[in-house]
């Protein structure tokens, strides 16, 4: 049983606690021990245990206990409260207003694509036009698909460690997007018209070479597909790109898994042919290789090349970008300046 006169201490101590209810904290914390400290009052009734007989002292003792242990409950509601309390006041002051607009106003700006990006699209489709279906090839190869079964023989400069990134032996970076040719014809029966963009790898780097870059391969089988089948598409693809006025040449050239090849040269899109810096005077821009399919490619894929033949081309997305927008330097593609990548939004 509490007597009076404490049960009079713990009203006092609740109606102190009471009093910081709107304070901080700190406020309630030195309340704390105002009522429950060294100090308080309830632990001077410990120190009056001399004076009580003998016999009272438990009784006592657990009063005083009691007591304390009111106050202490009180105390810990006051302070659960008061934290809730700023919460709700924290929620209440960093509440956004999602219904109001937007603030156009702001300096974010809107991202675009990258210029390699947007001739790739440009590039899928023309060809997406002209009935081709587009995949796509691993980029780390074997050697059997980048090398071998493309007629590439052993000593061919191409297999070079100086320009290929090998893995192992047999693993590597693809040098050029030819491997999906090989992969293609194991996997379809002609007709077939497939393009493949994709990254390609060479051990090389100066300002107009990087060790990495884009290639789009493409690649038509079929019954009676000739030298002007691939010559016609690449003109209208050439005219699509740049502009009707765009003409192609044709060189010799050679690659193992073309029979012929050539080498397409378009008309600089700069000076239209009459001769400037970007096309060294020459009025003719390099911009692909292409050829026939080497039958021997043809039969180690499975297609019988006395019924079917075939043309392919490769062509660098970084050069047809540099000479679609002027730009000087491969590097600049990589480096993500955005002063020069705005350009292109
Ligand atoms: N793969 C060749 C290269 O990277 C380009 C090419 C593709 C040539 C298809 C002929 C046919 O240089």
């Amino acid at each position: 049983m509490l007597n009076d006169k404490i049960r009079e201490l713990i009203e006092k101590s609740k109606l102190k606690i009471d009093s910081v209810e709107n304070g901080t904290a700190n406020d309630l914390q030195k309340i704390k021990s105002e009522v429950l400290g060294k100090n308080s009052e309830i632990n001077g009734l410990m120190k009056n245990m001399r004076d009580i007989p003998a016999e009272e002292r438990p009784a006592f003792g657990q009063m005083v206990n009691e007591a304390r242990k009111a106050v202490e409950e009180y105390f810990a509601q006051a302070e659960a409260k008061m934290k809730q309390k700023a919460l709700r006041d924290k929620i209440e002051k960093e509440k956004v207003d999602i219904t109001l607009p937007y603030q156009f106003s702001c300096n974010a700006e809107r991202g675009h694509l990258h210029p390699v990006t947007l001739v790739e699209n440009e590039i899928i489709d023309i060809f997406k036009g002209l009935g081709f279906e587009v995949l796509a090839g691993p980029e780390i190869e074997t050697d059997y698909y980048c090398f071998e079964a493309l007629n590439i023989p052993k000593n061919h400069p191409a297999r070079d460690m100086q320009d290929t990134f090998y893995i192992t032996d047999n693993i590597l970076l693809r040098t050029h997007t030819s491997p999906n040719q090989v992969r293609t014809m194991e996997k379809k029966k002609p007709p077939i018209k497939m393009l493949c963009p994709g990254k390609v790898f060479r051990s090389d780097d100066d300002a107009s070479h990087s060790p990495m870059f884009h290639q789009i391969e493409g690649l038509v089988v079929d019954k009676n597909v000739t030298l002007c089948d691939l010559m016609g598409t690449l003109e209208a693809f050439a005219q699509a790109l740049f502009d009707e006025k765009t003409k192609t040449r044709f060189r010799p050239s050679f690659f193992p898994f073309t029979e012929p090849s050539v080498e397409v040269d378009l008309t600089c899109s700069n000076c239209g042919g009459k001769g400037c810096k970007l096309c060294k005077g020459t009025g003719w821009i390099e911009v692909l290789g292409a050829g026939m399919v080497n039958p021997k490619v043809l039969e180690t894929c499975g297609i019988d090349s006395q019924k079917y033949s075939g043309y392919a081309f490769g062509m660098g997305l970084e050069r047809i970008a540099m000479i679609k927008y002027g730009i000087p330097n491969i590097k600049l593609f990589f480096e993500n300046d955005v002063r020069f990548l705005k350009q292109f939004r």
